[in-house]
């Protein structure tokens, strides 16, 4: 891998998706996962081991994944929610996957059908396997700044589950705005509280929803804080089925024109992008771009 100041994580795929109205076919998954690894991205959320019910829209993860082309130098991490995804994963030849908690009792409920203990209880026996596998690990925080159920998120909340998914074996942890209400100072209250107990910005990853127009400063505060690992989605599909009114992602190809814009390295490449944002935006039945650098182009031109 070529160095980069900044990595994207590319979540399109899993998160992008699994929100939509429409169910993109197993053959335009593959397609946007090529042409995301062709567009230089080197880590891309590929897909979703849940159970089919909770999320249909990935319910042809098996098969997703048996006939991925990776491609060398590419991670392709998905979601494991059990041990029975986990048997699925192994299935597949997955190398790298994600665990999913959140800061607020009931987001995860609403989410799992269990609790915050329980959700972890239950994660255990998988992380245990995977760091046996040598497998990548990355866990979600969700909810680390607000909750559609609960409202305000205290840090102590974030700080706790995530301490508690560090001693799982996470590699990385994903502080999630999943319902998109973080302003800067939330960045900075919420890393700071993280940093004062020993979690420092080298196993964050912010993964930020840009609900109301928040996500791109609240990229350029992380940055300052020291964290250099941001999410993002192609044509910024997505929000969660489970964070009523959540809109998409950060799009990808606005933070790649900002982190370019900045002279900042991070390895992708923006007409690359904005061809995968109008592939999935035209699969889904939107055409018109739903980002600003989508609609306007890069520049210079
Ligand atoms: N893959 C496929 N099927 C699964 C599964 C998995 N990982 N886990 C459970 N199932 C199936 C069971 O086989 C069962 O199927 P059946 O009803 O046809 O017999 C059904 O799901 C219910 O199983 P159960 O163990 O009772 O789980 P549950 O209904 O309590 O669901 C979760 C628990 C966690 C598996 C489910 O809520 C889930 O997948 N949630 C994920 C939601 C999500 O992805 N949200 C977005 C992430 S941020
Ligand atoms: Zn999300």
């Amino acid at each position: 891998m070529t160095a980069v100041d900044v990595r994207i994580y590319e979540v399109g795929p899993r998160d992008g998706l699994q929100a939509e109205a429409a169910t993109l076919s197993t053959e335009d998954k593959l397609r946007l996962l090529s042409l995301l690894a062709d567009a230089g991205l080197r880590e891309i959320e590929a897909t979703s081991f849940v159970s089919p019910r909770a999320i249909p829209q990935l319910a042809d993860a098996d098969e997703v994944m048996t006939r991925l082309e990776r491609r060398p130098g590419v991670r392709y991490p998905v979601l494991v929610p059990n041990e029975r995804g986990l048997e699925r994963a192994i299935a597949a030849g997955v190398d790298a996957v994600c665990l999913f908690t959140a800061a607020t009792e009931s987001y995860v409920r609403h989410n799992t059908g269990m609790g915050i203990d329980e959700s972890l209880a239950a994660f255990a026996p998988v992380a245990a396997e995977a760091r046996r596998r040598g497998w990548w690990l990355r866990a979600y925080v969700s909810t680390a700044f607000g909750c559609p159920y609960e409202g305000e998120v205290d840090a102590r909340a974030v700080v706790d589950v995530s301490r508690r998914l560090l001693e799982l074996g996470a590699d990385e942890l994903a502080i999630s705005d999943t319902v998109g209400v973080a302003a800067p100072t939330d960045v900075g209250r919420v890393l700071g509280a993280l940093r004062e107990e020993g979690i420092g910005p080298e196993v964050v990853a912010l993964h930020l929803h840009d609900t109301r127009g928040t996500a791109l400063a609240n990229v350029m505060a992380a940055l300052d804080l020291g964290v250099t690992s941001f999410d993002a989605s192609a044509g910024g599909t997505g929000g969660s089925p489970f964070a009523p009114g959540a809109a998409g992602n950060l799009a990808t190809e606005d933070l790649v024109y900002l982190l370019g814009r900045q002279g900042l390295r991070h390895g992708a490449d923006l007409d690359g992008v904005l061809a995968a944002a109008r592939f999935v935006g035209t699969a889904l039945g939107k055409p018109e771009p739903g980002s600003k650098v989508g609609r306007a182009g890069g520049w210079p031109r």
